[in-house]
């Protein structure tokens, strides 16, 4: 019988994900959770056979050029793939998958959590607190903006996408999108579609972002962009930080052209634009989106499954290269 594949582990995972990864292959864990450097997991994946990296293990074309010919498989912990270079990859033959739907609900849930405390300013209110500097009630006191019964928008209505919205319309909120390809009339469950991020903006109060991460999708909300959404609007983001040009959404945040927004991820992440610490009427979370204990291990599970199908040679399902 061969030897069980080697597996190189980016991060530390679920207690019940180890185990099986202990059951079914030679994992090379991290147990005290280090962010590898480059050479530190160049040097781990030598006679590896697979790599199972989170989003914080960056893997650029360079970095791809130097794994071993011996890794055959990144079988990712994340949906996102924006920290690999797939086309590398699928340059040097090394397959890539990641885990889609198993963390929808619980970004959903955070994408929620983002668009109340933005509109209700929450880590105000929590700050203020939390200091003992609140001193009195008032009708004017802490006066947010209510989201029920306003409209939605989502650029990229995808899995998280179709999830968030349903939670939205919890709020009676009537939902608009734009998407590459429009969902067929059953997904779309009433929901407006528009056919360019220009055309959707202006009908956003709230405006949630559910695309990748892509060389396309980098900016995609400037300063231009994040003028056609109307005066008072909140903004969303549980899906990348490089979607959002920072510079244009604090001046839009400082000006009152947004209301507010809730991010929970950032570009340059965990070193977050301190300029952002500043600023009161945005609300602001460590990129928290899939983390529940039953997302988290379900992550495992899905990313576990891959490596399974590819190294009993079937297709592993959620191949992206
Ligand atoms: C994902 O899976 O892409 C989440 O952002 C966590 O990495």
């Amino acid at each position: 019988m061969p030897d069980k594949p080697v597996v190189v582990v980016g991060r530390k995972l679920p207690a019940a994900v180890e185990a099986r990864l202990k059951r079914d292959y030679r994992p090379k864990f991290n147990p005290e959770d280090r962010v590898y450097g480059t050479d530190k997991l160049l040097a781990l994946c030598e006679g590896a056979d697979a790599l199972m990296p989170c989003h914080t293990e960056h893997l650029p074309a360079g970095v791809i050029a130097r794994l071993p010919d011996s890794v055959k498989i990144i079988a990712n912990y994340s949906v996102g793939v924006d920290h690999v270079d797939l086309a590398a990859a699928k340059g040097r033959g090394i397959a890539v998958t990641n885990t889609p739907d198993v963390l929808s609900d619980a970004t959903a849930e955070i994408a929620m959590l983002c668009m109340l405390g933005a509109a209700r300013r929450a880590g105000e209110g929590e700050r203020l607190v939390r200091a003992g500097e609140w001193k009195s009630w008032s009708p004017a006191f802490m006066v947010g903006t209510q989201i029920t019964g306003k409209r939605f928008g989502v650029i990229g209505m995808g899995r998280v996408g179709q999830v968030t919205a349903r939670r939205a319309r919890g709020f009676d909120m009537e939902i608009h999108y734009t998407k590459r390809n429009r969902l067929d009339p059953a997904q779309e469950a009433g929901a407006i579609y528009h056919e360019t991020v220009e055309d959707l903006l202006p009908h956003c109060d709230i405006l949630s972002l559910h695309c990748p991460a892509t060389p396309q999708t980098v900016n995609l909300l400037n300063a231009e962009r994040l003028a056609l959404l109307p005066p008072g609007a909140i903004l969303v983001n549980t899906a990348r930080g490089a979607i959002v040009d920072e510079a244009a959404l604090m001046a839009a945040l400082r000006s009152g052209q947004l209301a507010a927004a809730g991010l929970d991820v950032y570009k340059g992440e965990p070193h977050i634009d301190p300029a952002f610490f500043e600023i009161e009427n945005v609300f602001l979370l460590p990129h928290i989106g899939s983390a529940t204990a039953q997302t988290r291990d379900a992550m495992g599970y899905r990313a576990l499954d891959n490596l399974d199908a590819f190294f009993a040679g079937r297709a592993p399902r959620d191949r992206v290269a």
